[in-house]
This record gives structure tokens, sequence and C-alpha cells, in this order.
């Protein structure tokens, strides 16, 4: 008997793992109801997820399956500039095609190389103000602030700025992993809305090096990037490339805290770090459901029959646990082999700032390691919460010693 789930509830965070693997077993494609009466799907099975993500039946523009009442309710929320639905994440080829070539070059593995000088800079920065301490919260002192230092810092964004953000994200966080928050979240919404508009005209009539610049010079140039597209570009590289990796520094943290065997393997054996950090994204993924798709058309899936105009969710988390794939799914260990994890999704939508993540994730990692060699977790691991969003997975604190 397959479990009854109820996917949006803390319950469900708290449990996800073992769900996830009853799941895999027992209905691996599973039929449940959105609050907005709309049938959707979970895929919890490694190679269906993959093989749905690279899917082209599966899209990410539902405008033309849905009545405007259900898009209302539930799927995006509108916002002023259509933030959420003229970026690359919500489109499919051609829009996203375009979308995506205008910042590709931005975010190749060389480029991002370039950064590793300064992303050390800003994680040395971040350790001497606490250093003297003996504690800290992970979570505020070092995982928030360092991504979205970077982030700004590619966009063009003065420093003096950057504390706003603070309150602008994560009051964009919580309406977007909880779309009946978003009346809330609206004033803070417009007041980034606004912050973006005065960016956007100062970068028109003073171009710099930075990504703003870019885009603009893209948008009057080439006609290849409408006004709202612009925005809701900015808006993008900021919220998925923020919170996804402020929790893959504090994932990571806990992880390698919560099995102290590996954390000293990784001290002693320093060149291990590219393969911890992708055991950690396979281990506790920051991104647990990629974003939403829907049948574009009728796909017969395993035994189930999708419809068109229904939405799947693929668990992203589930296919990194899936024995079927990886030997010892539930076993953290940061030299494993093979480790094709889907932490970044796969397919077209296949993380653009991947290369990015793991960069700062490694530095932070190395210089933790470095700096603060005896950190340990000052509460007992089983005290640590997760927040509450579904399709996250991050620690709201994470108190420290060293
Ligand atoms: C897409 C995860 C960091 C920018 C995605 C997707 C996943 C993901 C799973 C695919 C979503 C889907 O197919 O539905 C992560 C994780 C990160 C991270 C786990 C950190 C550990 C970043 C960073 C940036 C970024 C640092 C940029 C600054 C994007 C963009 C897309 C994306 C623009 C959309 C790509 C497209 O639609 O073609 N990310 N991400 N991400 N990510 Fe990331």
């Amino acid at each position: 008997e397959a479990p009854q789930l109820d996917l949006f509830s803390s319950e469900f965070k708290r449990n996800a793992y073992s769900l996830y693997a009853q799941l895999r077993e027992q209905e691996p494609v599973y039929r449940f109801m959105l609050p907005n009466g709309q049938t959707a799907w979970l895929i919890t099975r490694y190679e269906d997820a993959q093989a749905a993500l690279k899917d082209s039946r599966f899209i990410k523009n539902p405008h033309t399956l849905l009545s405007q009442e259900q898009m209302d309710k539930w799927t995006f929320p509108m916002l002023e500039r259509d933030l959420l639905i003229r970026n690359m994440v919500a489109s499919d080829p051609p829009d996203h095609t375009r979308l995506r070539n205008l910042v590709q070059k931005a975010f190749t593995p060389k480029m991002i190389e370039e950064l590793r000088g300064r992303i050390q800079e800003i994680a040395d920065t971040l350790l001497d103000e606490i250093q003297d301490k003996g504690n800290m919260n992970v979570m505020d002192d070092f995982a928030f602030p360092l991504p979205i230092i970077v982030i700004c810092e590619m966009l063009g964004i003065p420093a003096e700025d950057r504390d706003s953000f603070r309150d602008w994200s994560n009051a964009i966080v919580r309406a977007v992993h909880l779309p009946e928050k978003i009346q809330e979240a609206l004033p803070q919404i417009r007041s980034f809305i606004k912050y973006m508009g005065q960016l956007i005209e100062e970068r028109r009539n003073d171009p710099d090096e930075d990504l703003v610049s870019s885009l603009i010079q893209a948008e009057t140039e080439g006609e290849q990037l409408t006004e709202n597209e612009l925005y809701s570009m900015i808006f993008l590289l900021i919220v998925a490339g923020h919170e996804t990796t402020v929790n893959l520094i504090g994932n990571g943290v806990f992880a390698l805290l919560q099995h102290p065997e590996q954390w000293e393997k990784l001290k002693s054996h320093p060149g291990l770090i590219s393969s911890a950090v992708e055991e950690i994204l396979r281990f506790y993924g920051p991104v647990e459901l990629a974003s939403s798709r829907w049948a574009g058309e009728d796909v017969p899936f395993h035994e189930q029959l999708i419809r068109k105009g229904d939405m799947i969710a693929v668990a992203l988390a589930s296919a990194n646990r899936d024995e079927a794939q990886f030997i010892h799914p539930d076993r953290f260990d940061i030299t494993r082999k093979n480790n094709r994890h889907l932490a970044f999704g796969t397919g077209i939508h296949h993380c653009l700032g991947a290369p990015l993540a793991r960069l700062e994730g490694q530095i932070a990692l190395l210089t933790l390691l470095r700096r603060m060699p005896n950190l340990r977790l000052s509460t007992d691991p089983g005290t640590l919460q997760w927040v509450p969003a579904y399709v996250m997975r991050g620690l709201v604190e994470l108190p420290v010693q060293f």
C-alpha cells in the first residue's frame, strides 16, 4: 500500500528520505492533487527522473494548457513585470534558448575559474570577522553572505546595497516556496523591482563591465531581450544563485560534522574536495524537487497515463538516493565514485550556475577546514531544524564552535 502523502507538510520534510524510498518501491509515479484541484505526479526513481527532465513533451510554460483561474490560483502568482514567467527556467525553446544564450558565456567553467581569487578573499574576510569569537551560526555568518556578495559583484550591484538583499531575498524565497505567501511578500518584491529599475537606469546611462550592463546592451541593440525579460533575468540569477548556494555550504558543513570521520578524511586529503562537494550535492542536495513541468500532450509513463495539462514534480532528492543507481545510497562517502547525481537537474534546464556553485562550495569548505580545523556542532544534531520549504533543503540555523 503506497503511503498517503502531504508533500507540503513539515512532517514530510522530516521524513522525506524514507518516504521517497517507499514511493520508489511502491508507487514510483505517484499521483496527487494540487490545492487548485489539478492533477500532479511525483517522479521518484533515478531513471524516470532523468528521462522526464530530458523529455520535451514536458514543458515549462503552461500558458496554453491551463485556464487563467488555475494559473492565478497556484502555478504562477502574477508579479509585476512578469518576474516569474519571463525567465529561462519558466520558458521552452525557442525563448529558452535565446534567454540562456545571453548569459551562458558568463558562466562557463573558464569564466568562473577567474573568480577563484576573489571568492577566496571574500571567504577569508567573512571568517576574519568571527575568528576570535570561537563560535558562529554558519548560516548567517558565512553561508548567507558569501554567495550574495559573489552574485552582486557579477551583476555590478554596489557593495553598500547588499544588506537590503537579505530582506528581499528572504521574502522572495518565502513567496516562491509557498505561493499562498505571495501577498505578504509583495511589499519587499516591489521594493526589489524598484531597486532593479534604478540599477538598470544607471547602467543604461553609464555602462560598466558587469552582467547587467551586457544584458542592457542585448536589450537595446539586438532586440533579443524585452524589458520584462531583463528584470526577470536579474531576478532569476539572484534567486536561483543565492539560497541554493547558501544551503550547499550549510548542508555541507552539517553533513561533514554529522560524519566526523569524513571531516577528518577531508582535512588530511584536501584533494578530495571536489568529490566531497559532489557527495554533499547528492546526499543533501539544496533543491529537492525540480521546478514544475506540465505535460504538453498525453504521455504514457510507466503504467500511468500523464494527461495533457497535468503537472509533474521530479524528486531530485529521491533520485539521488535511488539504490538502483547508487551503492549504499544512504551512506555519506566523500570518496564515492561515479557520482552522477541530479542535484543540478539535467537536460536543457541543467543548472546554469553549476560551475559557480561548485567553486563557491569548494572554497567555502576548504577555508573552514584550514582556519577552523576543530570545528564542531554546538548542539545535538537532532535539534537542528530544516526550513519548512517543500522544494528546498536547508537548515534554519547551524551553530558551531571552533
Ligand atoms: C537551474 C540547482 C546554484 C542559476 C537549476 C536547476 C537545478 C538547480 C536543479 C534545474 C531546475 C529545473 O530543471 O527545473 C542548483 C543548485 C545550486 C545552484 C543545487 C547550488 C548548489 C546556482 C547558481 C546560479 C544558478 C549559483 C547562478 C548564479 C540557475 C539558472 C537555472 C538553474 C539560471 C535555469 C537554467 C535553465 O532554465 O536553463 N539550478 N543551482 N544556480 N540554475 Fe541553479
